[in-house]
């Protein structure tokens, strides 16, 4: 049993604003992604999802007369670390099992390099991490248009279902896989 479902992250007033806010059609795509390469890579795919749908909760609009200011987002950007605290807040607020909820908000933290003194090659992450920072890629457009792709209420409420179904029965068989191993 998961103590958190992805739909109840997904219908708290902090995602409705947050991941909506940085385009929950980007959030969803990306969490499709951690879901395959978690079972591919036999890590945890409630937790691969959890950090996808989450990762980019942090961004800020940096937008100047209308327009987005690259210059100052790129200069200025701590995303990923506003994300991170974002997320964690936010899991162990809907009662998620701390351990868990620490390992989400590390991978939110680490899903880019963008804000490192290193580059992700230079630090050893985990499978986990690795997971959600493809997850994001895989799903990125030219000039940001990732985050501009809409999705309507009900189509986002099906995947997010969807998705929920996917991890319970993937979580099922590798504990019916552990049982009949011992
Ligand atoms: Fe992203």
């Amino acid at each position: 049993m998961r103590n958190v479902t992805l739909e109840q992250l997904y219908e708290h007033p902090v995602t409705q604003k947050y991941v909506k806010r940085s385009g929950l059609a980007h959030a969803i795509a990306a969490s499709y992604h951690a879901f395959h390469l978690a079972v591919k890579n036999n890590a945890n795919p409630d937790l691969a999802v959890k950090a996808a749908f989450l990762h980019d909760m942090g961004h800020y609009t940096w937008y100047r007369n209308g327009e987005w200011d690259f210059d100052s987002y790129k200069e200025n950007d701590i995303h990923s670390i506003k994300g991170a605290e974002r997320a964690h807040k936010l899991l162990i607020r809907l009662g998620e099992n701390p351990g868990h909820a620490k390992e989400i908000a590390v991978a939110v933290l680490l899903h880019t390099d963008s804000f490192l003194p290193v580059n992700h090659d230079q630090l050893q992450l985990s499978t986990l991490q690795q997971i959600v920072a493809l997850a994001d890629e895989l799903d990125e457009e030219p000039a940001g248009g990732h985050h501009y792709r809409s999705i309507s209420e009900s189509k986002a409420r099906r995947d997010i279902k969807n998705l929920d179904q996917l991890i319970d029965q993937s979580l099922q068989k590798s504990r019916a896989e552990e049982t009949s191993e011992v």
